[in-house]
């Protein structure tokens, strides 16, 4: 019965969560939230045939439930940070509650860290506000890197990640959404994405490294465009995913020196399809990623792969992750190609703005490379 209780409660934060993480994605009253909403009003009823009402507190870094810690997983660490992010320490809710009035939390922990709000309790839910804190415990222990410092650390646990993909075993999302709160949180210092990037040491070194960069790349972008909070998150998670269908595709195609032939190319281009089939039936994968997985080889005239309806509308982040995958293949070479100079990839972007590229993200992107002295040589390896 305990134990009911306890899955029922984590219910309830998975939905609320993933309906803040959509309201934040889209607008609060998009038909998923609204949908997440009632699902969320009826997991609620379901509590209250054994609670009076529900109370949760925040105490040291824990969430707490009817006096007992609730086991952590990403949803109430999500829960967790958007509760301290607005500074609340207590949240109680009675029976009465009605659909609005759990709309309106769902839309307070959306809000991203710079918009504060202040918190006015409604009929049936009640709040608890105290001093706001900016650092949660999950974040501490990366806060005081810098970003080179994270992605040498960061390096063996996501090849860890990636081979339990490679094995198709169940992704752990967790370890993913550390990684990228830790660089994040080292933006915010340092928040200089191309010192960061680094060039390929060895084959097995690609997928991560690839990865981190597009992930740094995509965060500089999104930064630079006033994306803050769970977005922000969402978007670097999606990056560090954006090839996980590479997993599923033969080695021997993957690290093929020599240009790929009619056949070859044709596997290669299932990576997309295959890795938001994955990411979609893993559970706790931000929406985002899988569709950025799907979209990022898409162009933005909708001439690439997969093919898809010719008034296909693409995500901003599926646009973003295509530039910063253009950008890190050309600064990189097969041994076949030339590498290029930061001059020559400056104006191949430029023509590419509004037929592969989105245009004016082409233009913030370069905006963003202008203002930077990239020091950091060429690799030896390219992303498709
Ligand atoms: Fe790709
Ligand atoms: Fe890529």
């Amino acid at each position: 019965m305990i134990v009911d209780r306890q899955d029922q409660l984590q219910k309830l934060i998975r939905l609320l969560t993933t309906a803040a993480a959509n309201a934040s994605l889209y607008h609060p009253e998009h038909r998923q939230v609204l949908r997440l909403g009632r699902q969320a009003l009826s997991a609620l009823q379901l509590l209250f045939n054994v609670h009076t009402d529900i109370t949760i507190k925040v105490i040291d870094g824990q969430l707490i439930f009817s006096n007992q810690p609730v086991a952590d997983n990403l949803a109430v660490t999500r829960l967790l940070q958007a509760l301290e992010r607005n500074g609340i320490s207590f949240l109680k809710i009675t029976p009465d509650v009605y659909a609005e009035e759990l709309l309106g939390l769902i839309s307070i922990l959306s809000k991203s860290p710079d918009k504060q709000i202040e918190l006015k309790d409604s009929e049936n839910i009640h709040f608890d506000q105290v001093a706001i804190r900016f650092t949660t415990p999950i974040n501490q222990q990366l806060s005081g890197l810098n970003l080179n410092d994270i992605a040498a650390s960061e390096a063996d646990r996501f090849m860890d990640i990636y081979q339990t993909v490679r094995s198709r075993q169940k992704l752990e999302i967790t370890g993913i959404n550390e990684i990228v709160n830790g660089f994040v949180n080292a933006f915010n210092c340092q928040s200089d994405a191309f010192m960061a990037i680094a060039p390929l040491r060895s084959m097995d070194e690609y997928t991560y490294t690839h990865s981190t960069n597009i992930c740094m790349l995509n965060l500089a972008q999104a930064k630079a465009l006033g994306v803050e909070g769970q977005l922000l998150n969402d978007i670097g998670i999606a990056a560090m995913l954006h090839d996980v269908g590479k997993m599923f595709i033969s080695p021997d195609i993957l690290s093929k020196s020599a240009e790929l032939d009619a056949d070859e190319w044709e596997i290669m281009q299932q990576h997309p399809r295959l890795g938001a089939e994955y990411l979609l039936n893993t559970p706790g994968v931000p929406r985002l990623a899988v569709v950025t997985a799907f979209e990022h080889h898409m162009r933005y005239d909708n001439n690439g792969y997969p093919k898809t309806k010719n008034n296909w509308q693409q995500h901003i982040c599926s646009y973003m992750t295509a530039i910063s995958d253009t950008y890190d293949a050309m600064r990189t070479h097969r041994s076949y190609e030339e590498s290029l100079d930061t001059n020559q990839i400056f104006s191949i972007m430029l023509e590419l703005a509004g037929n592969k590229l989105h245009p004016r993200l082409t233009y913030n992107f370069l905006q963003i490379l202008s203002e930077r002295d990239i020091t950091s040589g060429p690799s030896n390896y390219s992303a498709v």
